[in-house]
């Protein structure tokens, strides 16, 4: 007969094989022996960049939402196209928009400097998008490792799985939803929009043609971004703190200053109102749900094990 502890014993393996299934091989000491300076030069270079510009923490965030949304956290955002190979970054999600690759490169050649060979483009973007959020003030988690690169890329899936500014809200649901991202998700890691930038032609319809707009904030916006022209013009996502990782986002949206349809829209009378309010209520909630959240993220449909490989240089397969 069994004892009591060892039908016990059985059941909690049971749940933890459950439980991890999704990402068995995912460490955060994969590289202990193999790279064990890695966390160190991963955080010295996003240190370098976003000392010189404060924006490319969030570029670097972005990069990442757009890396993990498609086909999985498999570097596949950093490949460049090629005569022969269609990548990612023209998808229309990405093209002129998506940012920061160079910081990525630098960081990669200082981690083949001292580990060749060993460390995956896909660990080094999840390490430098946790130290960005970390320097802009924000949370801090611990990044599970062993993510290997693809060597693939897919132009159509970044076209139609990477949520549209212009989206409702049940299409940002489903769209999360098929990544394994609930509602509280989606409005927990749209609070990413504390930092960063977006261009007028984002925009420009929610700032003329969108009433659940604050009057004043839409006439601020309107004056950098006209009704036809100035595409490319730049407005803080977060109204007042953009290089400051906080949850002023979601005091914007209570306000009404969303920037990006997408972002009103969860906070316009329907299933994320509260939990808008309550995080622009309570940064200590909303830091800890964002952290758990990106973890989740950084789980999506690693390669592990023999799958992929370890690309000597992000932009390109081995
Ligand atoms: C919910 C669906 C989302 C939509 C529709 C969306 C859309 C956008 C758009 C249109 C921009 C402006 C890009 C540009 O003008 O170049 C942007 C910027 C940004 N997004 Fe999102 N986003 C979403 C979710 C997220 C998530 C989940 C994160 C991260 C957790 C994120 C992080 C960022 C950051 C940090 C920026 C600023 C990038 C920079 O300044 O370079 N977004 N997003
Ligand atoms: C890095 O490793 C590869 C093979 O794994 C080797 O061909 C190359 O010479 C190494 N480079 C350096 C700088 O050690
Ligand atoms: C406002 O909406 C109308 C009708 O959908 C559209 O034709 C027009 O281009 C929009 N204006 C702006 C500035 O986006």
């Amino acid at each position: 007969m069994a004892t009591l502890n060892q039908v016990l014993v059985i059941v909690l393996s049971v749940i933890s094989v459950i439980t991890c299934s999704s990402n068995a091989q995912l460490s955060p000491n994969f590289y202990a022996k193999t790279c064990p300076n890695l966390q160190t030069i991963v955080r010295n270079g996003m240190r370098q960049a976003v000392a010189k510009e404060a924006r490319l923490a969030a570029s670097i965030l972005r990069l990442f939402f757009h890396d993990c949304f498609v086909n999985g956290c498999d570097a596949s955002i950093l490949l460049d196209d090629t005569a022969t190979f269609t990548g990612e970054k023209n998808a229309a999600p990405n093209r002129n928009s998506a940012r920061g690759f160079e910081v990525i490169d630098s960081i990669k050649s200082n981690v083949e400097v001292a580990c060749n060979a060993t460390v995956s483009c896909a660990d080094i973007l999840a390490l430098a998008t946790r130290d960005g959020v970390v320097l802009l003030g924000g949370p801090s988690w611990i990044v599970a490792l062993g993510r290997r690169d693809a060597r693939t890329a897919s132009q159509s899936a970044a076209n139609s799985q990477i949520p549209s500014p212009f989206s409702d809200l049940s299409t940002l649901i489903s769209m999360f939803a098929a990544k394994g991202l609930n509602a509280r998700d989606l409005t927990v890691l749209s609070g990413g929009h504390t930092i960063g930038q977006a261009e007028c032609q984002f925009f420009r319809n929610r700032i003329y043609n969108e009433s659940n707009i604050d009057a004043k904030f839409a006439s601020t916006r309107k004056a950098n971004c006209p009704t036809s022209g100035g595409d490319t013009n730049l407005a803080p996502l977060d109204s007042l703190t953009a290089t400051r990782f906080d949850n002023n986002y979601y005091n914007d949206l209570v306000a009404q200053r969303g920037l990006l349809h997408s972002d009103q829209v969860l906070f316009n009378g329907g299933s994320q109102d509260a939990l808008v309010r309550s995080y622009s209520a309570n940064n200590a909630a909303f830091f800890s749900d964002f952290a758990a959240a990106m973890v989740k993220m950084s789980n999506i449909s690693p390669l592990t094990g023999t799958s992929g490989e370890i690309r000597k240089n992000c932009r390109v397969i081995n």
